[in-house]
């Protein structure tokens, strides 16, 4: 039946993925903001990752028990936060349908890190200059406006590049942007090329311009959702202040401003940082905010630096931080059979009381591969990973024996899954 339709369809998919990404934008257009829908969504739709996951754990009693939910209605969770909007692993990061795929994935907090334009609004984005590796803006006029344009490879070594921020443009040349798969193609001869550069892991099926997000329209999205918020006050990539009088203070008061503005009780909202002077500052100017503030540590990257980082945790305590937030390979190492364990930050942070989340789930690939190749989230746990379903051992140490509150992931069905199974909500 309907078999004529049906070749004409697979052959006009054929045409359409020759190329991914067209050379045309003209299919590539903004969406125009509409207000969401008011569905909030009481189920998650979690898809066949979590039985992927589970059916490729090694046999015994945690694989057993996230079997045994495999046929349950699965709910919204605050344990799963969704990473850059909770389904970077496929959707462009940072925009309206990643955050959208969040929820629908169960995410209960939703991620949205901040960066300015040139006219002070905040806008979600990864990083203040990433905008040449996440968005269509060097295939566009708005690439002239671009701290570094693009510049073609040269075919003799030097790479192709360009460096575009948002404090380059203003808010409405922003929103006229596309969001795209995070990555870039080096040898690009030409801007469109340089637009390709997806992991073969990831996808550009969604990729079909992605709604970039003013802060205040994602607020209103995930309001509307009934689910909560995190906002990461990204570092400047230009000296503060900006443009006369636009201070780091400024800045860090703004994202407060703008939940006030749309009516957020703080207990809804952890805000995130890096800087620990961002942390102290919102401590000390509005303690409703401060005190669910998260500050991420990134500080025992190497042997090296691991036991100050350990160290300096008392410090953050006195200081009144009382969310911390360091990478995954920060709270686990390896017991005397490989098997995951609670490290010495681990155990130094719950004995200090901090409340504990972690980053990031599902954005290093096929694990055993990762492991091979050194990454970085499983950088301590190498020897100890071997397949794709160890995911769930790292969960599960994370969940019941470190005591973490919640875990950011790139698909946030991952997360959801374990945290119905183990009633974490
Ligand atoms: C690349 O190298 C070739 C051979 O050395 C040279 O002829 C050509 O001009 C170089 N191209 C650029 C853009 O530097
Ligand atoms: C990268 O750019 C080069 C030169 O423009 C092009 O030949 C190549 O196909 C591009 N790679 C991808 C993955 O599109
Ligand atoms: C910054 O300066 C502008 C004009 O120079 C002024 O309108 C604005 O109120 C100032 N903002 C702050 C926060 O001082
Ligand atoms: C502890 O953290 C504070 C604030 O980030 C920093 O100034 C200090 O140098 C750190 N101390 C050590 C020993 O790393
Ligand atoms: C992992 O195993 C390899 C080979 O057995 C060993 O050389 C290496 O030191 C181990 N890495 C860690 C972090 O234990």
């Amino acid at each position: 039946m309907h078999l004529k339709a049906a070749s004409a369809i697979i052959i006009g998919l054929a045409a359409a993925s020759a190329s991914a990404l067209p050379k045309t934008p003209e299919w590539w257009k903004p969406k125009s903001w509409s207000n969401p829908t008011q569905q909030r969504f009481r189920t998650a739709e979690l898809g066949p990752r979590p039985q992927f996951l589970v059916t490729d754990m090694e046999e015994g009693w945690l694989k057993d028990k996230l079997r045994s939910c495999s046929d349950a209605v699965a709910r919204p969770s605050q344990f799963s936060i969704g990473h850059r909007g909770g389904a970077c692993l496929q959707f462009p990061e940072e925009t309206r349908e990643s955050a959208e795929a969040g929820m629908r994935m169960g995410a209960g907090i939703l991620e949205c890190d901040v960066a300015f334009t040139s006219d002070r609004q905040l806008v979600c984005r990864h990083d203040q200059c990433d905008l040449h590796t996440t968005t269509n803006i060097v295939a566009t006029a708005l690439g002239a406006k671009c701290t570094t344009p693009f510049a073609a490879a040269d075919g003799n070594g030097t790479a192709a590049s360009a460096y575009c921020c948002t404090s380059d443009i203003t808010l409405a040349e922003f929103k006229s942007l596309c969001g795209k798969m995070d990555g870039y193609n080096a040898s690009a001869t030409t801007p469109e090329d340089y637009l390709r550069g997806t992991p073969a892991w990831r996808t550009d099926l969604y990729a079909t311009c992605g709604t970039v997000l003013a802060h205040k329209e994602f607020l209103e999205l995930v309001d509307s959702r009934g689910r909560d918020f995190t906002t990461e006050l990204k570092q400047p990539r230009v000296p503060m202040p900006f443009d006369g009088n636009y201070t780091q203070e400024v800045y860090a008061q703004q994202v407060i401003d703008e939940y006030r503005a749309a009516g957020i009780d703080p207990s809804r909202v952890w805000l995130q940082s890096f800087s620990f002077a961002d942390v102290a500052y919102w401590l000390r100017a509005d303690p409703a905010f401060g005190k669910q503030a998260v500050l991420l540590d990134q500080s025992g990257d190497t042997p090296g630096t691991f036991p100050a980082a350990v160290a300096n945790l008392s410090f953050y305590k006195e200081a009144g931080v009382q969310v911390i937030a360091p990478p995954l390979q920060y709270l686990v190492s390896l017991g005397e059979n490989n098997e995951y364990v609670p490290s010495s930050y681990a155990t130094a942070a719950k004995k200090l009381g901090f409340k504990i989340l972690t980053w990031s789930l599902e954005r290093s690939g096929p694990l055993a591969q990762a492991a091979a190749a050194g990454d970085y989230y499983y950088s301590t746990i190498t020897n100890g990973t071997h397949r794709d379903g160890d995911m769930y051992r790292l969960i599960d140490v994370l969940a019941r024996q470190v005591g973490v509150q919640g875990i950011f992931s790139d698909w946030s069905a991952t997360v959801t899954y374990y945290a119905n199974c183990f009633n974490i909500f």
